[in-house]
């Protein structure tokens, strides 16, 4: 997500103002012409307040995703199992650091500073995936972490390359490419300890797969008739398919990507359905979704204290280069 799916928004955002000029109504039309038209919105382009808001909201909340994601992969890197994959998930965990920082810059043309959205995170105001507050507790976290997160994270991801504001839509398309390697690789390590491991690695395949399936499908946000904000989200042109489209999607191409590994998706009740020519698949537990998302996950506040302590082991660094900016337009005026 990571994420068009957390469709949670404050109640201010929600509010429209009552009273809205001639002129601001002939500019919403026209702006409501062009999103019909296909056209993309760029910063300097008249757009309505409520649409600038949802766009902060979910960029910034998906720049956060990025970042606080590095986490549960930088606690692997100091032991991978060679030099290879230490290599890989050095670049992987890099990668996220990338994404993280298109995505504060494609949020920042709408007026919104990068302290604000670090106040944001660091207060615990704003959200982000909730698939990151899980542990990874074993080394094949990381290859079913690239499997079906960062496999969730592309089928979520790729229809808003084409999203209705340009930047965010640029800032996808990088990062879409580098998404899909990731995935591969988190399918390649699986399928190496799969056909070749021993039983030992096989079962911890198996392991780490009953863990983060649930959470994985999760990744996609509430069932479409409790995302209330979704229908706006789609006429604007920011949201391509609803929560539930992508998430079949998704457990239909995992149920093929098992068989191939040779693993079993924790949920008795998968099932293929002829008539729907898709994977019929259990309830999931929206209780837990919605307890993770309101910080009651298993590693919340783990991840938030290390995002707070990076942040304040960086101040130095913050003073450093203001103090050299300040010295050098000293010297550029004298
Ligand atoms: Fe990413
Ligand atoms: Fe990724």
């Amino acid at each position: 997500m990571y994420t068009q799916a957390m469709d949670t928004m404050g109640k201010d955002e929600m509010r429209q103002p009552a009273v809205r000029s001639a002129d601001e109504l002939q500019l919403e039309a026209r702006f409501n012409e062009r999103i019909d038209a296909g056209e993309f919105i760029e910063a300097k382009d008249w757009m309505p307040e409520h649409y600038r808001k949802t766009l902060v909201r979910q960029i910034s909340q998906h720049a956060h995703s990025e970042i606080v994601g590095m986490l549960p992969e930088g606690n692997w890197i100091s032991r991978a199992p060679t030099l290879k994959r230490k290599a890989i998930l050095l670049a992987k965990v890099q990668d996220e650091g990338g994404h993280g920082l298109y995505l504060y810059a494609a949020a920042e043309t709408l007026g919104t500073s990068r302290d604000q959205m670090f106040d944001a995170l660091h207060t615990g105001r704003a959200k982000y995936s909730s698939i990151f507050n899980y542990p990874t507790l074993s080394w094949a976290d990381m290859g079913t972490i690239g499997w079906l997160v960062d496999g969730a994270a592309i089928m979520n991801q790729v229809p808003i390359c084409r999203c209705s504001y340009a930047p965010y839509a640029r800032a996808m398309i990088r990062i879409c490419r580098e998404e899909s390697f990731h995935q591969r690789q988190g399918f390649e390590a699986l399928l190496t300890m799969m056909t070749k491991g021993t039983p030992a690695q096989k079962a911890m395949v198996q392991d780490a797969v009953n863990r983060w399936w649930w959470p994985s499908i999760m990744m996609f946000g509430p069932p479409d008739d409790q995302s209330p904000n979704s229908a706006q989200s789609m006429r604007w042109g920011i949201k391509k398919f609803s929560n539930d489209e992508l998430r079949q999607k998704f457990v239909d191409a995992a149920v093929d990507q098992a068989k191939v590994l040779g693993v079993t998706l924790p949920d008795p009740e998968l099932k293929w359905n002829e008539a729907r020519q898709s994977n019929d698949f259990g309830a999931i537990d929206w209780a837990e979704f919605w307890a993770v998302i309101a910080g009651d996950g298993p590693c919340n506040k783990e991840r938030l204290a290390a995002r707070v302590k990076a942040w304040d082991d960086g101040a130095w660094v913050r003073e450093a280069a203001t103090a050299h900016a300040r010295k050098h337009a000293m010297k550029e005026a004298a």
